[in-house]
C-alpha cells in the first residue's frame, strides 16, 4: 500500500491522539502517504480529509480528545453510504484505513473491507467493552479521572457523614465501575454483570456502620442507571443522608495516562504493519498483555469474562 487513511469514530477516548500519531509516523517511516479523515465515516463519505506529515501529529501525544474529530454516521450503515465512502477512497487514492473506535466502528470497518477497502480497527473507548481485547485505549485515563472525582466526593461525604452514590460511565459494561469502585474503597458496587439486591446493599451499609463507618460510597455503573432512585432508597432504608452524582462526560476527557499513551502507540504501530502487508478486515487487540489481531467478524463474536474475582475482593475489603 502506498496511501492509507486514518479516522476516529464513535465516542472519543483519551489516547486516540497518541494512536493517530503512531499510525501517521509509522506509515511515513514505511514510505506511505497518510490521509487524515475528519469526523469518522462522515468525513470519508464527504471527502473531508487532508494529507498528514510528521508535524501534523506534533504536540498531540499528551492531549485528550481527537484532532481528527469524531462523529456517528448513520449513513454508513447503508449500502449507499458505503459505496460513497469506497468511491471517496478511490478518488483520494486511499488503499487502506485505520479506524480507531469501538464495536460500531469495527462493524463499519468490516463492511468497507468487504467492499474492497481493507480496514484495520484499533480499540478506542473508555468503556473497555470490546470483547476481543483485554484493554481499550482511554480506559486507564477514564478510571483515573473517575477515581479522582470519587476521592473528592468522599471528602465531602466524610465531613457530612453522608452516603455518596456515584454513577460512572461504561454504557452497558461495568469495568469502569468495578475498578473505580475498588480503587476508591466503595462500600458497594452495582454493575449489570453481577446480581445485587437493595436488601444486600442496605445490610452491607448497616453492618459497616455497626463497625464504626461514618460515610459511604456506592458506585453505580451507567448501565444500571437510576442513581437518584438508588440514593433515595438508601436514605429511606438507612436514615443516612444520601446524595447522587452522575460523573458524565468529564470521564471522557483529560490528558491520557502513561498506559493509554503507550498502548495507543503500540496498537497504532501494529495496525500499520498489517496494512503494509495488505492485511485488512482485522482488529487489533491485547491478549495476555501482548498486541495481537483478529478477523473483525470473529472479534465481534467473542465474549469477554467479567472480572468477578475482583468484584468479590472489593466486597470483602470494603467494611
Ligand atoms: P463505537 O464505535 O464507539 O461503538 P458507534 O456504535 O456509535 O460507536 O459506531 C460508530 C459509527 O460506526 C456509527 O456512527 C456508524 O457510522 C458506524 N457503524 C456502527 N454500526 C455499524 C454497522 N452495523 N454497519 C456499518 N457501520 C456501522
Ligand atoms: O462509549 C463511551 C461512552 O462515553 C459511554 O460510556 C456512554 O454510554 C456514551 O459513550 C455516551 O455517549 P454520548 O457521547 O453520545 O453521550
Amino acid at each position: 500500500m502506498k496511501t492509507i487513511g486514518v479516522l476516529t469514530s464513535g465516542g472519543d477516548a483519551p489516547g486516540m491522539n497518541a494512536a493517530i500519531r503512531a499510525v501517521t509516523r509509522t506509515a511515513i517511516r514505511k514510505g506511505m502517504r497518510v490521509i487524515g479523515i475528519r469526523r469518522g465515516y462522515n468525513g470519508l463519505i464527504k471527502g473531508d480529509m487532508f494529507e498528514m506529515n510528521d508535524r501534523s501529529v506534533s504536540d498531540i501525544i499528551q492531549k485528550g480528545g481527537t484532532i481528527l474529530y469524531t462523529a456517528r454516521c448513520p449513513e454508513f450503515r447503508y449500502e449507499e453510504g458505503l459505496q460513497k465512502a469506497k468511491q471517496a477512497c478511490i478518488d483520494a487514492g486511499i488503499e487502506g484505513i485505520v479506524a480507531i473506535g469501538g464495536d460500531g466502528s469495527f462493524r463499519g470497518a468490516a463492511d468497507l473491507s468487504e467492499r474492497g477497502i481493507p480496514c484495520v480497527g484499533v480499540p478506542g473507548t473508555i468503556d473497555n467493552d470490546i470483547d476481543c481485547t483485554e484493554y481499550t485505549i482511554g480506559y486507564d485515563t477514564a478510571m483515573n479521572t473517575a477515581m479522582e472525582m470519587v476521592d473528592k466526593l468522599r471528602d465531602t461525604a466524610q465531613s457530612h457523614e453522608r452516603c455518596s452514590v456515584v454513577e460512572v460511565m461504561g454504557r452497558n459494561a461495568g469495568y469502569l465501575a468495578l475498578n473505580t469502585g475498588i480503587a476508591c474503597g466503595a462500600s458497594f458496587i452495582i454493575t449489570s454483570e453481577m446480581e445485587y439486591s437493595m436488601d444486600s446493599l442496605v445490610a452491607k451499609i448497616n453492618s459497616s456502620r455497626k463497625l464504626g463507618k461514618e460515610h459511604f460510597i456506592v458506585v453505580v455503573a451507567e448501565g444500571i442507571g437510576n442513581s437518584e432512585c438508588i440514593a433515595e432508597q438508601i436514605e429511606k432504608a438507612t436514615g443516612i443522608e444520601t446524595r447522587a452524582t452522575i460523573l458524565g462526560h468529564v470521564q471522557r476527557g483529560g490528558r491520557p495516562t502513561v498506559r493509554d499513551r503507550v498502548v495507543a502507540s503500540e496498537m497504532g504501530n501494529y495496525a500499520v504493519d498489517l496494512l503494509e502487508k495488505d492485511i485488512g478486515n482485522r482488529v487489533v487487540g491485547m491478549q495476555d498483555n501482548k498486541i495481537v489481531d483478529f478477523d473483525i467478524q470473529e472479534a465481534l463474536k467473542m465474549k469477554k469474562k467479567f472480572t468477578e474475582e475482583l468484584y468479590d475482593i472489593a466486597n470483602e475489603i470494603s467494611f
